[in-house]
């Protein structure tokens, strides 16, 4: 059985897929949902799967690493073996990426290590690319840094606002993140040291989603 938490910051998109795809897995069990703000709107979705949940809000912490002190002190009161960053949206500190090192993962909305911080799509479609994303990665001390585990990747359309470009990577974040973690259950994929084996080989390039218009496929 995998003992997960998971943090988040606001809508809960993601942990609200989460718990849809991986709730009646027989080996996955979510022992806490924590969320940075106490108006999370994406608590309900805990509440609704009656997940136990905790708030420890950032905006009551000076700094970085006293935030990060509380949210470890309450993550291991589940002592979980994997902890999920969904859509959660501060710096957490050197301290507290160490501690949880080779089980604490996370979710972005670009191709890494493009468009790491804020406004991925705005920043996309400025850019001019064509494809663009979302990873899941295990979290380093940098800013959306890690070993990349998997990517999707989708065409940007050149009528693409920023809204429809971000709600299709949305939707493809819901189909990638629980799968990495059905993985992480199953024993498929494992991290030590910070180094990545996959099905029993080291992983030597993020697993690949492509989602075209008819396929969403591993390759
Ligand atoms: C998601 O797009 C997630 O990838 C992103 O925030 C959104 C949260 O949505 N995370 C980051 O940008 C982290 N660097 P959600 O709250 O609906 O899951």
């Amino acid at each position: 059985m995998l003992s997960i938490v998971v943090l988040i910051s606001g809508r809960g998109s993601n942990l609200q897929a989460l718990i849809n795809a991986l709730g009646s897995a027989g080996n996955i069990q979510f022992s806490a949902v924590i969320a940075s703000r106490d108006d999370a709107a994406g608590l309900q979705y805990a509440q609704q799967a009656e997940i136990p949940t905790a708030t420890v809000s950032r905006r009551e912490f000076a700094d970085t690493d006293s935030f990060s002190t509380a949210l470890k002190q309450e993550i291991e009161q589940s002592q979980p073996a994997l902890v999920v960053l969904a859509g959660f949206m501060h710096i957490l500190s050197d301290e507290f990426v160490q501690h949880f090192a080779d089980r604490l993962i996370n979710i972005h909305p670009s191709l890494l290590p493009k468009f790491r911080g804020l406004n991925t799509h705005r920043r996309a479609i400025a850019e001019g690319v064509t494809e663009h994303g979302a990873s899941v990665h295990y979290v380093n001390e940098e800013l959306d840094g890690g070993p990349i585990i998997a990517q999707t990747i989708i065409d940007v359309r050149a009528t693409d606002s920023i809204d429809e470009l971000a709600a299709r990577v949305l939707a493809q974040e819901h189909l990638l993140y629980p799968t990495v973690i059905q993985w992480i259950a199953d024993g498929s994929l494992q991290c030590i040291d910070s180094k990545i084996t996959f099905r029993g080989e080291p992983l030597l390039k993020p697993i690949l989603f492509e989602s075209r218009p008819e396929t969403t496929e591993c390759v």
